[in-house]
């Protein structure tokens, strides 16, 4: 049973460039891809999340923040295996609109501007499945290649949420610090995702796609 502040190993007095600090620290460590656990990286979120929203230890009325006593935190077993709410922007939309990937008012933006269904929406992921697979469960098409961590075609860019990632030989740090991320092997670890889609076009991640050979060229190199 640990307070924010705890899960956090910040002071209690910390300013908010501290606590921010800190949840960048304690975030990269609970990741699952970096030897953490899905319950740990939920934990710290949770904390991070309770923090920001201006929490009052008194106001809990004694109820111990932690692991199995929270709520939103709870029982790490069921919390694993729940869905995720995805909500998706089609890359390819945004030149039309003027809008950048960066905006933070991306997803206000898009559902004011009554997008077709394959642009903007919403799906949800069952669990076990990779962000790709949800999304071709519900009908829609993505794009993908090697389907295996390898060429980047099927990358998104993370708005809100997480993914963890467990193969991935082409994303570099900067990318990943830039919050792209493969659907082909994501596994959402979070309740909620907003991700801007098809982001292989980006400059910065086009040097890296590997397109898949020509069905014929594949026949006849050899
Ligand atoms: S489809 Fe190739 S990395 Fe995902």
């Amino acid at each position: 049973m640990a307070s924010p502040y705890e899960v956090l190993l910040v002071d209690p007095d910390a300013d908010e460039e501290a606590i921010e600090r800190a949840y960048r620290e304690r975030v990269k460590q609970a990741h699952p891809d970096q030897g953490g656990s899905v319950e740990e990286f939920r934990r710290v979120r949770t904390a991070y999340e309770k923090l920001k929203a201006g929490y009052d230890a008194e106001s809990e009325n004694g109820e111990r923040f932690g692991h199995a006593a929270d709520p939103e935190d709870g029982d790490a077993a069921r919390r694993e295996y729940a869905t995720t709410e995805v909500t998706y922007l089609n890359y390819d939309v945004l030149a039309d609109h003027g809008w950048d990937a960066d905006d933070p008012d991306l997803f206000e933006k898009a559902a004011r501007a009554d997008l077709a269904e394959a642009d903007f929406g919403q799906f949800r992921v069952d669990p076990g499945e990779s962000l790709l697979e949800g999304a071709e469960n519900r009908g829609h098409v993505w794009p993908f290649a090697c389907r295996g961590g390898a060429c980047a075609n099927c990358a998104i860019k993370l708005v809100e949420g997480e993914l963890s990632m467990p193969v991935n030989h082409i994303l570099p740090v900067e990318l990943m610090e830039q919050d792209i991320r493969l659907s082909c092997n994501g596994m959402p670890i979070t309740d909620e995702l907003k991700v801007v889609y098809n982001v292989k076009h980006m400059p910065i991640l086009e040097e890296l796609l590997l397109p898949p050979r020509p069905f014929e060229q594949a026949y006849t190199d050899d």
